[in-house]
Order: C-alpha cells, then structure tokens, then sequence
C-alpha cells in the first residue's frame, strides 16, 4: 500500500514532535519508512532532527524516495538565520536538501521582507524543493505570497474533525495550497469523541483511521505522532479505509471544537 500524493508530496506522514527519545524516535522512523510510510515531519524545535536523520539512514528506503519536511524555528528567521540553521538542520538530517522547508510561526523573528527572500534562496540553489509556512492565517498567507518569487507550496496548521478550519480549507482550495493538518488526532482527544467513537465501532476500526480518512477525504495531508509500532500501523491502515457520504456529513456536522495548540506567540485572535 502507499499513500496517495497531494502534488507530489505524500497524504499520509508521521510526526515526530515531542517523539524525544532519540533511540525512540530513531526506530519510530525506520518502523514507519519499512511499513511504507514516505513522508516524515520534523522541525529545528523539536531537537529531534539528528535522530530523523538517523533513521532514515537505518531504514531500507533510498532517501530520494523519502519526502522529508522541516521547520525553521522563529528564533531563527532573520536571513542569516534561515540560512545558518537550515545548513545545520541538513547536516543533522544527514541529507543535502529538504523536500518542504517551512516557517514554522509567523512570530519573534519572522519579519516576511527578511525570511521569505532567504527561503527564496534556499528554493533557488536546490537546498530545498517546496517553501512552506505553518499557522499562517490568510492574511499573513497574501503579504507571503507578494513577497516570495517562488511558489508558496503548503500551510501547516492544526486541523482534525474537532477544528475544522472551513475558512483555511477554502482559501487553500482558492490559492492553490496544500493543506498539512498537525495534531490531525487532536493530541488524542479525538478518542473520546461520541459520533467518531461511533462510526469506528461500527466500521470496527480504530477512531484514528477514521479521523485521518475524513482529512484525506478533504483532500488534507496528515502527519499523526506515533512512537509505537502498533500505532504506527494502525494510522497506516486508515488508507484503505473510505468513508460513504453518510458518515462524512456526520464527522462535519460535529459541533464541538478544541485548539491543542495555542503558544503565547500565536496569531492574534486565536482563542
Ligand atoms: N507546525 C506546528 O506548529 C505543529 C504543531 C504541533 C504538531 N506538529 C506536527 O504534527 C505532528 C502531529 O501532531 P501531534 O503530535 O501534536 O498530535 P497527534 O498526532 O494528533 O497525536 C499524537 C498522540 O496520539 C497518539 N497516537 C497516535 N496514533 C495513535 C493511534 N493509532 N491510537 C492511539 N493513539 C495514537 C500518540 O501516541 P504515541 O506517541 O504513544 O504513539 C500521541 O500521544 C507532530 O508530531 C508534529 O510533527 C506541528
């Protein structure tokens, strides 16, 4: 089995925030890469890059079949600073180029006259394929846009059915943006939903696999946390899993809505 792909880059990933261990996160790669998996996410903030790298190394897949994704931190983002730590981030990942470079907040340093032309240069020498943000709304989305030479590729941001994001679907749809949904699971709260709890039991599969159906239904990428094997495959299982159009209006008429990720330095008007 593999993922189905979203303009080359792979619909289903595994995240690795907070995956610390780096024996841990070594193995949850490798595991993920030989089950099938082709798209890892990782970021300069998670302190986890050099055992991403490691990994991928130990894994049998070649690294240019591997679409390999990570994150410019906002303690990071003047010109010399994307430049400087994304040369590190490469030695870390033991690789010469990213598939995805992303900002990973518009926040602290991120001053869009100064980082987007030097994710310009990166894109231009090769370093890396695609130019990314993360928790961009769609007005820091425009001014991007107005500033880069390259194309803007995708916009991370916290998705899954207990936050929806309509708004941010539509304006990606609109502008020719490949939506990334973080913590797709919710950080697990997902679980104690009733009406995914339902549909799971009744298709007797796990709530993760028909949470990430319904993402990749919206025609979202995911890219769950999963340390385990078994949790590991069991988000893996959920590509053969389609839900009927009864069962998708039931997940989007869910009304309640939680944000898991909320730091001081976010957006304004995030609650
Ligand atoms: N751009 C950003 O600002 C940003 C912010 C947050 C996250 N992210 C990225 O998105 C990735 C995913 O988000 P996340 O880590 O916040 O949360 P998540 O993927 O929604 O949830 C991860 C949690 O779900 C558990 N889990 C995974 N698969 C499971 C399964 N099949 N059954 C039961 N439990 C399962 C994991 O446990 P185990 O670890 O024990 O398997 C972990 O506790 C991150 O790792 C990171 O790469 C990006």
């Amino acid at each position: 089995m593999s993922a189905p792909t979203a303009d080359g880059m792979p619909m289903l990933g595994l995240g690795t925030w907070q995956n610390d261990s780096h024996d841990q996160c070594r193995e949850s790669v490798k595991t993920a890469l030989e089950m099938g998996y082709r798209h890892i996410d990782t970021a300069q903030a998670y302190g986890n890059e050099a055992a991403v790298g490691e990994g991928i190394e130990a894994s049998s897949v070649d690294r240019e079949d591997i679409f390999l994704a990570t994150k410019v931190w906002i303690s990071n983002l003047s010109r010399e600073g994307v430049l400087s730590s994304t040369e590190e981030s490469l030695e870390k990942l033991k690789t010469d180029y990213v598939d995805l470079l992303y900002v990973h907040w518009p926040a602290r340093e991120y001053d869009p006259e100064q980082t987007l032309p030097a994710f310009d240069e990166l894109y231009e020498d090769g370093t890396i394929d695609r130019i990314g943000v993360s928790n961009f709304e769609p007005e820091h989305i425009d001014e991007a846009r107005e500033i880069l030479d390259s194309p803007l590729f995708a916009n991370q941001v916290e998705l899954h059915p207990l936050l929806q994001q309509r708004e941010l679907r539509e304006y990606a749809a609109e502008n020719d943006i490949e939506l990334v949904a973080y913590s797709p699971l919710a950080r697990t709260d997902i679980f104690s939903d009733p009406t995914l709890g339902q549909i799971a039991e009744q298709r007797d599969r796990s709530e993760a696999q028909v949470t990430l159906a319904w993402l990749r239904e919206k025609g979202v990428t995911a890219i769950p946390k999963a340390t385990s094997e078994a949790h590991i495959r069991d988000n893996w299982g959920s590509l053969d899993l389609e839900l009927d159009e009864e069962e998708i209006e039931l997940i989007d008429s869910i009304e309640r809505r939680t944000r898991q990720v909320h730091p001081d330095f976010a957006p304004a008007g995030w609650e």
